[in-house]
This record gives C-alpha cells, structure tokens and sequence, in this order.
C-alpha cells in the first residue's frame, strides 16, 4: 500500500520508493499541507509539521490566537475566511458572498487511477500501476462538496491531482475559479523554470528566481495553451542542474486557457496553484451538477532536470498517449507544405509522392489547400470535401494511387476553422464565435467555429468522417492557427459565455476523441500554427505535435531542446527542410538538417524532385539509419547534455533500456578556431562493459566514457588549414553511434 492513512492523526501519507506527500485534516477539519519531497520515513504522527504561532494582524480561527489559515499551508485554500493569498477556488453565492469553508468528510484510498469525464488524463494499464486517494471536502452552509484525487504511480516519482465539485443546494452557485491543484512549499529559494516564447521560437527555457510576490505565466488565448508559454512550471533549486539536485515540475493536461503561478508570502512559503485561468471563467452550478477540472501532473527529483523529464517521457509516452500508434515506431514521412504551398495538383502531388518511395520513406502527407476553393489562405476552411479542379480523383483517387505506390497517405485538416467565404459559412453564420454589435477580428483570415455547441462539433464531425471513411487514410495531421478574439455563443444566455471557453475545448477532444474512436489505425499528429498547442492535453488523443513551424536545423535545437524538457521524444514533430530555410534564410548542410531532426517523428518537408542525386543519395541514407534507429531514439532514455541555450555546442544522448546501444548526437553551429579540447561525460552506459564509439573509431569502457568523457575535439581545436569538407565550417553536426562489444 503506497497511501496511508493515520486514523488518530487524521493523516495522509501517500509514498512511493522516491518520495511523500503528507496531507493533514486540521483541528478546524480543513486540509493542510505538511511535505512534499524525497521519501520520508513513515511514522503514526506528523502533527509536529503542523506550524503555528500568534502572528499579530492575523485572523485567528480558535480562541488561543495561534491557529490562522494566513499562516497554514494547505492543499485546496481559499480566500476571506483568514487566508490572504490568492486561492484555489471561489463559489460566488446567491447573497453574494464568496466565504467557503470545506471541512474533511470522508475518503477512499484505492488501486488504480480513475478516468476523468470527458478530459485528457493520464492512467494506468494494470491497477497495481497506482493508488488513488480521493478526499472529501464539504461545505454545510452551501451543500457543496468537493473531491480532492491524488493518484501516487507505484514506480515513477509522480503524482496527479485533480478537483471535482458537486452542489446539493438550491441555490444557484457559481464557480468563479476552480484550479487543479495547489501546494504551500515551506521555503522560496527555488527558480521558476517556464517554456516560453512565440510562433517559430516555441519553447525556449527561461528561468527566474522566485521572490515575494507572484510569478506566473499564463494563456487567455482561448483555442490554445500557446506558443507563448507552455502549460508547465518547475521550481528547482539555485544549484540544480541537468544531473544533481532537487526540481519539482508541475504540468497542467489541458489545451485552453491556464494559469500557472506560484505566489511567495512575505514568510518565505510558495504556493504553486495550477489550473484553468479564473480570468473569463464562471461556471453555474445547479443542484446535482459537477464541475471537473483538468488534471495536473507533478513530478520531483532530486537528480536534476534530465530525471525529471525523463519521468514526464515514461509517463506521457506511455500512459498519457494512446492508441495504437503508442508504442509503434513513427513513419517516416514527407509533408508537402513547403514543397509546395497551395500550388499544386495531383501530378505534382504523385511526383512528390513517387521520388519518397524511391529514397524509401513510408507515408506521404498532404497538407492545407485539398478542399474546397482552398487555393490562398481566404477561401475554403470549413468545406471538408476534396477540389476536383486541383484533384480530379478526389481524396479517395489520391490515397488510392498513393497506396498503390507502396506509400500510406495522410491528410491535413483545421476543423475547428472557417473562412467566411466558404459554403459552410454561407450555410451556418451562426457557427462562428461572434460578439453581437461588435467587430470581429480575423486571423490569417479565418474565424472560429463555435466548439462549445454539440451541434457544430457533430456538423464537422460528419464532414470529416466521409472524406476519411472513403478514403485510405492512416495519418492526420490536426492543425489550428488562430487565438480567440470577441468571443461569444450565439443564442445561448449571459450565464453561458463565462462555460464557453472551456467548453470549446471540451468540444475539441469530443471531436478527437469521435475521430479516434472511428478510426482507430489513424496517427494523428497535432499542430497549432507549429508548436502552439504541444501540451499534454493534446498528447491523450494525437501521440506526436508539430513542434514549430520552424524548421531550420540550428532554431530547432532550441526548440526540441526545450521541448524535451517535458515531452517525450517520440512527440516531437520534425522534419528535414530545403535550403536556403522559408523561416530563417539559413543554408545548413543536408546532414546537419537530418541529424537534429532525427530526435523527433522524423520526415522531409521539401520538394524530394529538386534534390541533386547526390542529396538523394544522402536521404536514402538517412531514411535507412532513422529507420535502423527509429526504436531507440523514439523509446529509448533522453538525456540533455550541453544546452544551446549556454553553450556553443549542443549535445543530447539516448540510450537503450539495455544499455547496449547509444546515440550522442553533436552540434556545433559555428566553426571556432584554436580553441580548447573537448569531452563530453555521457550517462546510463554499463560501466564495466566495453563500447565501440564510431567516428573516434574506438573502443572504450562505459565508465571511461561516462567520468573521462567522449571525446569530442576536432578541427576547431586548431589552426585550420584544410579546405571545407563537411566536416568543418558553419552548422557542423555528427552523431556518434555507441554499441556494446
Ligand atoms: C500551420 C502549420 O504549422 C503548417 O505546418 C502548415 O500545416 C500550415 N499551417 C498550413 O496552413
């Protein structure tokens, strides 16, 4: 049993090999805080974790001046009965009051790990995976109770959280913020790692030292976690690196609006609070209604950054994704957005199509403009049927001859969008989020269909199910482009539009999960104008993202590097693109494009025909080694070695769950000149097993390689005089292969 519950104290000691989370029912009957970190030993009584003192100023509950929730750390807080921080939730009332007081009054403890209703959420195959606790919390004066869930997972260092609020009253209450989770850590000396940037910089690592006041980042974009932050935070300490130290992340399952904060009081405690953002939410609840929050997923290590992520990479790749593409290596494919934009036909289509079978890829995808008048950006979202003009065989014609071809096809699609001219905006205006008596802004020209209705979710839905059903379709590719702007349900009362956000992405994953459960063979890939929506919601329903519409080899260090911070190897969508690059007018050599897209799903996103022979020769070469390597690299243990963020070179590594094979793949995006000699420590090798390194063409002990390091000097240690021969210069890369003798 991993959850224990103390009877006399009233404790809660949930625990694993790596760590505890103690929780106490208070002397008022409310829930307190007492640890989270590295496993503790158990003991009957925790009670002297309970910290109080008479502190003036502070409203004090009991009659000794002691007790006051201003100074208790707590689990699920609210504000305006003695607590001054910003809390977990708040329930207007009908007299308008927002004073809540929810007391202990029962829980269940366990196996396994329940489904949330209609939400992204991880879960587990076998019940013995994990132990659930679920805590009862009631308020008398507004018949309302709350259930706290707290799974702990057996063998990883994880724990998830989500709040579950039924009324039983009468009167009308309304939930103005309803968060996931929350947790007073004792002290401050943490930094806040967040993933932040913008479209074609995606998650770029930042970190910020906490102090009193509130650190947060946040989305009240509406369709989107977005480019702009990434639903995670973590708080590690000041010398907490990639391998030693303590780090605790904390990652929100869900695609919309959030906030992610961690407030320091004045005493030096932090209180993380991650949920969907209080801004522009309220949620009625009636008597017998619940509301559900998403989850959130918290991980610690005390082995730094790498072991965090890689415990998000185990539990993501294989307990949050699904389906049967979830343990399958990726297909390697070749998109056609930037071979051809909205320019082409079913000729140019096949010509693509038929040199990747050549080269030896695997699945051919055809991206935006196969449907309606879709020839520019203006036209055509929201007409889900094939333009014969543009491809007089239709989707069914198209897959079919490029089945026939020995390649699987895909598809993209943006249904959650529509241009106004459009026949389905001339059929359903009223489909279209829209402020009455307002102006309506665009992005790239199209608007928003609102999700938030069953009726627009089942019209898409119908839409799409023949085009696919008809066809042979084994990959789609979901995109979204545009943040919400103005808004509003059409038809539907005040009371609705504060549900409506939330409800559109509800809607998102009814349509997902319809389109998944159909069509079971598909692998869907999300996107979001690139990595715009690469959050863990996503992830439940497509196992791989478009990680950034920017495909340039060395932007894309920073961007996968970022990405691997929390999301596993195997998401990351990434591909090898023509030169000079469409984002950045960078020209890197073909290999250097190859070896950092490796680290990903893998595929070619240029016209294969414009290629020399030579290049040709290299894909081929490249398709073989991904797919002699896809497994390990897909599946295997992620670590980061050297950041492009800090340093001139970058380095990461995978290894074998057996330990028999590596890959360290190098990259130095400008040639130095006489410059130091370098090694890199590499990690999880047999130490006492020998190596064959290639390039360095030696062979080494594991334990050689892991304390000396890999030796990765080479011309730049020097004076160069020879001339360029892919191995100096500019954008340079290699990828080391490391196998057990
Ligand atoms: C944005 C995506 O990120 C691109 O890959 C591409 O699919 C375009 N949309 C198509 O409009």
């Amino acid at each position: 049993m991993s959850i224990i519950f103390n009877e006399k104290s009233k404790e809660f000691h949930l625990f694993n090999n790596e760590i505890s989370y103690i929780i106490k029912v208070l002397e008022n009957g409310q829930l307190g805080h007492l640890y989270y970190g590295k496993k503790i030993n158990h003991r009957e009584d925790f009670s002297h974790l309970v910290e109080i003192k008479r502190r003036p100023m502070a409203p004090c509950y009991f009659e000794n001046s002691e007790f006051s929730m201003e100074h208790l750390k707590q689990e699920y807080p609210s504000y305006g009965a003695g607590d001054m921080r910003y809390p977990a939730y708040e329930i207007l009332q009908e007299n308008g009051s927002r004073i809540t007081e929810f007391k202990y009054k029962s829980h269940n403890i366990f196996k396994g790990k329940k489904s949330l209703k209609g939400l992204p959420a991880t879960y587990v195959e076998k019940d013995e995976e994990a132990t659930t606790l679920e805590i009862l919390i009631y308020d008398e004066v507004i018949k309302t109770e709350i259930t706290l869930s707290y799974t702990i997972y057996e063998k990883l260092p994880v724990i998830t959280r989500n709040a579950k609020f039924k009324s039983y009253s009468d009167e009308k209450l309304v939930l103005t913020n309803a968060m996931s989770f929350s947790v007073d850590l004792p002290d401050c000396k943490y930094e806040m790692i967040e993933l932040t940037g913008a479209w074609s910089r995606e998650r770029t690592v930042k970190t910020r030292k906490l102090d009193h006041g509130i650190t947060s980042i946040y989305s009240m974009r509406g369709s989107c976690s977005s480019s702009n932050y990434n639903p995670f935070i973590a708080l590690k300490r000041f010398n907490t690196d990639e391998f030693f130290g303590e780090v605790y992340g904390f990652s929100l399952v869900y695609s919309g609006n959030f906030l992610a904060q961690v407030e320091v009081d004045t005493y030096d405690v932090s209180r993380v609070t991650l949920g969907i953002n209080p801004h522009n939410f309220s949620w009625g609840l009636k008597n017998g209604e619940e509301f559900q929050t998403p989850e959130v997923v918290t991980v610690y290590s005390n082995e730094g950054l790498n072991k965090m992520s890689q415990t998000y990479h185990t539990l993501y790749r294989t307990r949050l994704a699904r389906g049967q593409w979830r343990d399958k290596v990726r297909p390697i494919l070749v998109n056609n957005w930037e071979a051809t934009y909205f320019d082409f036909n079913e000729e140019k289509i096949l010509s693509i199509a038929k040199k990747a079978k050549e080269l030896g890829l695997e699945l051919f995808v055809l991206d935006d403009g196969w449907f309606g008048e879709r020839n520019q950006d203006t036209k055509g979202l929201g007409d889900w049927y094939p333009n014969i003009k543009k491809l007089p065989s239709g989707i069914t014609g198209l897959s079919k001859k490029v089945n026939e071809l020995g390649l699987s096809f895909g598809l993209w699609i943006e249904p959650e969008m529509i241009n106004k001219d459009s026949d389905l905006y001339r059929q359903h205006p009223e489909y279209v989020l829209a402020t009455p008596n307002r102006n309506l802004s665009h992005g790239r020209n199209q608007y928003i269909l609102d999700f938030s209705r069953e009726e627009v979710v089942e019209h898409i839905y119908k839409m799409l199910d023949k085009v696919i059903s008809e066809a042979q379709i084994s990959y789609i590719k979901w995109d979204m482009n545009r943040c919400m702007s103005e808004a509003f349900s059409s038809g539907m009362d005040s009371e609705y539009q504060g549900k409506l956000m939330h409800k559109y992405i509800l809607g998102v994953y009814r349509l997902y999960e319809k389109l998944i459960s159909k069509f079971p063979h598909i692998l869907f890939e999300s996107c979001a104008s690139g990595g715009a929506r690469f959050d863990p919601g996503m992830l439940y329903y497509a196992p791989q993202c478009w990680a950034s519409d920017d495909s340039d080899a060395i932007e894309r260090l920073k961007i996968q590097y970022g990405t691997s911070i929390v999301y596993p190897i195997s998401s990351i969508g990434s591909h090898v693109s023509a030169i000079p690059n469409h984002q950045v007018f960078r020209n890197t050599p073909i290999e250097t494009r190859a070896n950092v897209a490796y680290f990903g799903t893998f595929g070619y996103e240029l016209d294969l025909n414009n290629l020399t022979n030579e290049e040709q020769e290299k894909v081929k070469e490249q398709v073989e080694f991904m797919k002699e390597h896809r497994e390990l690299i897909q599946q295997g243990k992620f670590y980061r070695i050297s950041s492009p963020f800090e340093e001139k070179f970058t380095a990461w590594q995978v290894v074998s769950e057996d330990k028999k094979t590596s890959l360290v793949g190098f990259y130095r995006p400008l040639q130095e000149v006489n410059t130091s000699f370098k090694r890199i420590k590499l990690f999880g090798l047999d130490p006492n097993a020998e190596y064959y390194v290639s390039i360095n063409d030696t062979v080494n002990y594991g334990d050689e390689l892991m304390n000396l390091g890999l030796i990765v000097s080479d011309i730049s240690s020097g004076e160069i005089r020879e001339k360029y021969d892919g191995t100096n210069g500019d954008y340079h890369s290699r990828i080391y292969i490391i196998k057990k003798k």
